[in-house]
């Protein structure tokens, strides 16, 4: 569905893309995190046909988006960033009007409007103006235009930024329903939103992809954590500093710190690990010991931790998300 290959995109002194390829097949909901600047927008400006990159080729179901922007848009929705509307205009008026610039036969415009409308959930606000909408209004909006002509493609540039955690759920489980017949390319500063939505997720940085895997692979191989709780299984009193150095003994296991333990005659601890999963020899080596693992609990490297680290960032203010911890360098 999109093939992108060697795309460059300067403004003036500001490299914005250094050479970026990748292919999305047809049907895939696809993420694009990367920290601001990364070249996000300006990757999905050039698919959708509104910059000329200064190298490379951007193809939509094989056409060229530089060389043929009338027939490659056709396939294309797009939501740009911050979401641009005609503010004076009614809903059902701006509909209209994408649809016609758009160039839906005009025989076919009402269902199309009508379709888009349903989807989108917007039957109640067709009568009023867009500047008296709410935020998750205005971007079920935006979406309602993205497919009015119902494209195969939606490139949705930060599509529930600026807004509220439940109307982040809402518009998310829309494009999770359009995903299930269109490919998706979406943009996000929320890690958790890839990690709900996206099949896949590509990482941007400093104009360069960085990674591209399924969310719940990125990071693995790269150890994590386990959590364990111990007791002893006769009863005799723990000595941390024992058990400290029978866990450090653990093959694979590359730190140990304390952690809350369950009470009384309990230790906890969180165990570091590399590559090779710790549990068996852990299970091994406190049976030896004549300890009782109360609790093991294992957790990969997270997307946020493979982010900072594949962007160089430190956590910052990201921008926009009121309930969900976001990232951004
Ligand atoms: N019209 C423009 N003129 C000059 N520089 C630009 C223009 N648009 C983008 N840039 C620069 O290109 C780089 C990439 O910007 P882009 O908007 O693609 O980043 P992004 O990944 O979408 O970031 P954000 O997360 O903040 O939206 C940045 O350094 C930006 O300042
Ligand atoms: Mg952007």
């Amino acid at each position: 569905m999109i093939r992108i290959e060697g795309l460059t995109k300067s403004y003036g002194a500001t490299q914005a893309l250094r050479g970026v390829s990748f292919e999305v097949h047809r049907g895939q909901v696809v993420g694009f995190l990367g920290p601001n600047g990364a070249g996000k927008s300006t990757t999905m400006k050039i698919l959708a046909g509104f910059v000329t990159p200064t190298s490379g080729t951007a193809r939509v179901n094989g056409i060229d988006v530089t060389a043929d922007p009338v027939a490659s848009r056709r396939l294309i929705g797009y939501l740009p960033e911050n979401n641009p509307l005609y503010e004076e205009m009614m809903v059902r008026d701006f509909l209209d009007f994408v649809a016609e610039v758009r160039g839906i036969p005009r025989e076919r415009r009402a269902e199309r409007i009508r379709n888009a409308v349903d989807r989108c959930g917007l039957r109640a606000v067709l009568g009023k103006d867009i500047h008296q909408l709410s935020k998750g209004y205005r971007q079920r909006v935006g979406l309602a235009q993205a497919i009015v002509h119902d494209p195969d493609l939606l490139i949705l540039d930060e599509p529930t930024t600026g807004l509220d955690p439940n109307q982040i759920v809402e518009i998310r489980s829309l494009i999770k329903e359009l995903g299930r017949e269109k490919t998706v390319i979406l943009s996000t500063h929320i890690l958790s939103e890839v990690q709900s939505t996206c099949g896949r997720v590509l990482i941007i940085n400093d104009g360069r992809l960085v990674a591209d895997d399924a969310p719940e692979r990125l990071g693995k191989g790269e150890g994590g954590t386990v959590t364990v709780v111990l007791a002893s299984r006769t009863g005799a009193l723990l000595q941390a500093d024992a058990v400290r150095a029978m866990l450090e003994g653990v093959a694979g296991v590359t730190g140990v710190e304390m952690a809350e333990g369950e009470g009384a005659g309990t230790l906890g601890f969180r165990l570091r690990y590399g590559a090779e999963d710790i549990r068996r020899s852990l299970f091994e080596a406190a049976v030896r010991a004549d300890l009782c693992l109360l609790e093991v609990k294992r957790q990969h490297v997270s997307l946020e931790e493979t982010f900072r680290k594949l962007t160089g960032g430190e956590a910052s203010r990201g921008p926009q998300d009121p309930g969900t911890p976001s990232l951004a360098a």
